[in-house]
């Protein structure tokens, strides 16, 4: 899940690929590069790491003069991140940059190697180059129609041939692309938030349909038919894109769930027709990957209370499973970018067997929010930091209001109108939760452990402190430890409970006792008063409700274990936002 960007028209292409590339590194940065190119040469350079490393050899580098250009982030999927295998790759007349993953590259690497061609790197980005290099004899869009004929696999490309300077050319297949349409300048990439300062205009390419863009302008072909295309236009805007002062998005993402809670409260509090209606379904079918995959286990808490029969799954697993769809079936799929290539074919599967599939997406216009019989979108804006907090909230909002609309109560109604309220309340009490995070940041491992809704809880909050503090941490069901992991309890292991259903406040109380009876020292986040010295008591509110209390904490207690530690916060080590091949 590479970040790609490509730029034609009047300026220098540097300062644009440059500002979308440090827009798009949230989608791998372990290496990077550009390529320029004018009726006498293509200029490379690439460097390995973050986006500032390779504008540092720009800016030490004569640049040719150009106005034309594409540019890559990388992460690495065939081989290692070095100099070599970033990106672009140029075999003979052809330069260009990918995004996915070519399933039957060794085997046309062969074939290419057979007839005499030299490889440079482990990539299968450069074997495509290869090919686009073998076929074209003087017409790029022919070239690339034998090129994609021979691939198999997932596909979004930029490319720059040096016998047309003076065009820059693109097509995709099942990696995200699309063409920003600026004034007298045209974009390619992988998302709009990479030229939104530059455009909002933007145009959605169909699988394989090839794009051709000069200065003057661009023509949209599949087949060789000609395809005229929208223009939409994005409601995104470049505030999202910047730190607004924080010193990381992620805390800064994380303060902004009172305000974008609220916003999606007052549109659906009176308007709850909105919202899709459960009611006509008898199964619920949860899908999605990590963190959307979690929240989904929240909803699954939700919708079996209200007397659903529900399943849930990881997407990965999901689109292998054989599964028999009864009748009044609703998938449901969750993702914050809609372009997790795992969830698509878990929904793909679903609309194959003419089943509904609602989305719950952040990003409109994905594939997801565009492929769903429904969507609803979650209005999170751009989430900048890999490690998502503000969509994961407002996912399980929706999941609580779906709920909700099932089985409408005033007490949720009051709860639900107090809860942006709380919420900003209890993420102001910075301090406690810096003093929670001096008890782990040290940790090798930490355990959390919860029961029914809290274990959907703790399997979040545990992915949280992983993903970007890298300690080992794993949640559990409370009652579970003692058949096996309590042997890793020992003396100063940290153990977060997570305690907020009173039908089960006891159960889990016990279980906490058996592992502090083990030399475990205890971390308490409930919303009851108890003796353990080390707590964070959140606000009671509706229990369909108060997941959206407790995980914004164990946002918070993350960050800031993540900031004591020095880590790279927004950009943790061999991860990405949107992960776009399997
Ligand atoms: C969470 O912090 C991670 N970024 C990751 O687990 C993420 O939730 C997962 O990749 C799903 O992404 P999606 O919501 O965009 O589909």
């Amino acid at each position: 899940m590479c970040g790609i960007i490509g730029y034609i028209g009047k300026k220098h292409p540097k300062d644009v690929l440059l500002s979308g590339l440090k827009n798009l590194e949230y989608r791998g940065y372990d290496s990077a590069g550009i390529a320029l190119i004018n009726n006498k040469t293509t200029q490379i350079i690439k460097s390995v790491g973050k986006i500032s490393s390779l504008e540092d050899k720009i800016n030490n580098s004569d640049l040719i003069d150009s106005k034309i250009g594409i540019a890559h982030t990388r992460w690495a999927t065939h081989g290692v991140p070095d100099e070599i295998n970033a990106h672009p790759h140029k075999v003979g007349k052809i330069t260009i940059v990918h995004n996915g993953i070519i399933e039957n590259a060794s085997f046309l690497k062969n074939k290419l190697i057979k007839e005499g061609v030299c490889f440079n790197s482990e990539t299968d980005t450069e074997v495509i180059a290869a090919l686009i290099n073998k076929y074209y004899k003087g017409n790029m869009v022919d070239a690339l129609n034998k090129t994609i004929k021979d691939i198999k696999g997932s596909y979004a490309l930029g490319i720059l041939c040096d016998d047309e300077p003076d065009m820059l050319y693109a097509v995709r297949c099942e990696s995200p692309l699309i063409l920003g349409v600026g004034d007298n300048e045209y974009f390619i990439t992988s998302d709009i938030g990479a030229i939104i300062n530059y455009t909002n205009k933007y145009v959605l390419l169909g699988a394989n349909e090839i794009v051709s863009i000069s200065k003057n302008g661009y023509r949209v072909e599949k087949d060789g038919k000609e395809i005229n295309r929208d223009i939409n236009i994005s409601s995104l805007n470049n505030e999202s894109s910047s730190l607004m002062g924080y010193d990381h998005y992620m805390i800064k993402e994380i303060m902004e769930e009172p305000v974008l809670v609220n916003n999606i409260i007052k549109k659906y509090i009176n308007n709850m027709d909105k919202l899709v209606d459960l009611k006509k379904y008898k199964h619920i079918h949860i899908v999605g990957c990590g963190s959307a995959y979690y929240a989904g286990m929240i909803g699954k808490n939700f919708f079996e209370e209200d007397g659903l029969d529900v399943q849930i799954d990881v997407a990965s697993e999901y689109r292998y499973r054989n599964i028999k769809y009864s009748k009044n079936t609703l998938v449901i799929v969750i993702s914050q970018s809609g372009e997790t290539a795992d969830t698509i074919a878990a929904m793909r599967l679903a609309n194959s067997k003419k089943v509904d599939t609602l989305a719950i997406v952040n990003v409109d216009d994905s594939t997801i929010a565009r492929e769903c019989t429904y969507k609803i979108l979650i209005e999170a804006g751009r989430e900048v930091a890999v490690a998502t907090t503000k969509a994961y909230i407002l996912q399980v909002l929706i999941l609580s209001l779906l709920s909700y609309k099932l089985n409408p109560s005033e007490e949720y109604k009051k709860d639900l109108l107090e809860l942006p309220v709380k919420l900003k309340i209890l993420l102001d009490k910075t301090g406690i939760h810096k003093k929670m995070a001096d008890k782990i940041y040290r940790k090798k491992d930490v355990f959390f452990i919860g029961r029914k809704i809290d274990y959907a809880i703790c399997m979040e909050g545990s992915l949280k402190l992983k993903e970007i503090s890298y300690i080992h941490s794993e949640a559990y069901q409370a009652g579970e430890l003692k058949h096996g992991t309590i042997s890793l309890i020992n003396k100063g292991t940290v153990v977060v409970a997570v305690i907020t259903d009173n039908d089960i406040r006891d159960k889990t109380i016990s279980n906490l006792e058996e592992v502090i009876s083990r030399g475990a020292k205890p971390i308490y986040i409930g919303n009851e008063r108890v003796k353990y010295k080390s707590k964070i008591i959140i606000p009671k509110i509706h229990k369909k409700l108060q997941p959206l209390l407790v995980v914004p904490s164990l946002q918070l207690i993350s960050y800031f274990v993540a900031f004591k530690k020095g880590c790279n916060i927004d950009k943790p080590k061999n991860l990405a936002k949107s992960v776009t091949v399997e």
